[in-house]
């Protein structure tokens, strides 16, 4: 069961327990699903939705301002195919989202946290990279980005190490895609864009046998 707070977005009642496709999207739960981590203002998000009306987009971000925006903001378009919902990445990751749900996950200008002392802040770990590895469906894949050379480095390190994933190229024509609120920024900053993107190939160890 969820809470409805507005009309595209909810909070979980049970904490301990993954909610599920057809509850987020009663309407159509067969739909595609990708995943927006951090999405900001959801500049990304919106405009995905609104291009791939045949799809379901769920946008995670922690901060009430902007998931508000998103919200009003989706609204006003009668961008339908959208949820939202307010919490922190690793924990709904990790223990709320359902598990080979998703055909994308969209990782996209994470904060990098660059000093030492807030290391224990950055988003991507060996435990993140497995449990996002088990959100997505067979051929699902994750796209990161980041302007920032050394946090990418680090982060397509940990993705890459994961077996079930295979590097794919990710060309400007690869598919549609949109530029992000961040994106635009930092490119005004003239500061470099790095992308990486793997496809689930195999499962390796189960989500089963790790639950
Ligand atoms: C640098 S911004 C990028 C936003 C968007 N993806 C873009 O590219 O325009 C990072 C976003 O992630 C959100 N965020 C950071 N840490 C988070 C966490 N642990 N859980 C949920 N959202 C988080 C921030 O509030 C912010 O909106």
């Amino acid at each position: 069961m969820l809470d409805w707070i507005e009309p595209l977005e909810f909070a979980p009642l049970d904490c301990f327990r993954r909610v599920s496709v057809a509850e987020m999207f009663p309407d159509r739960p067969e739909a595609p699903l990708e995943l927006d981590l951090g999405c900001g203002d959801g500049g990304f998000l919106l405009a995905m939705a609104r291009q791939h009306p045949e799809r379901n987009f769920l946008g995670v971000e922690r901060l009430l301002g902007r998931v508000r925006k998103v919200c009003r903001r989706a609204w006003r378009s009668e961008i339908s195919n959208v949820r939202l919902l307010r919490l922190e990445t690793s924990y709904t990751v990790n223990w709320l989202l359902p598990r080979e749900a998703f055909t994308r996950i969209h990782l996209l200008f994470p904060d990098p946290w660059p000093k030492k002392k807030h290391e224990e802040r950055r988003l991507v770990t060996p435990q993140f990279v497995r449990a996002a590895a088990d959100l997505l469906v067979p051929g699902g894949e994750i796209l990161f980005k980041s302007d920032h050379p050394s946090y990418f480095a680090e982060a397509a390190a940990l993705l890459r190490a994961e077996p079930a994933f295979v590097e794919t190229d990710w060309g400007p024509d690869a598919f549609p895609y949109f530029e992000t609120d961040f994106e635009r920024r930092w490119k005004a900053e003239g500061k470099p864009i790095q992308g990486l993107r793997l496809v689930l190939a195999t499962r390796g160890m189960s989500a089963a046998s790790r639950s």
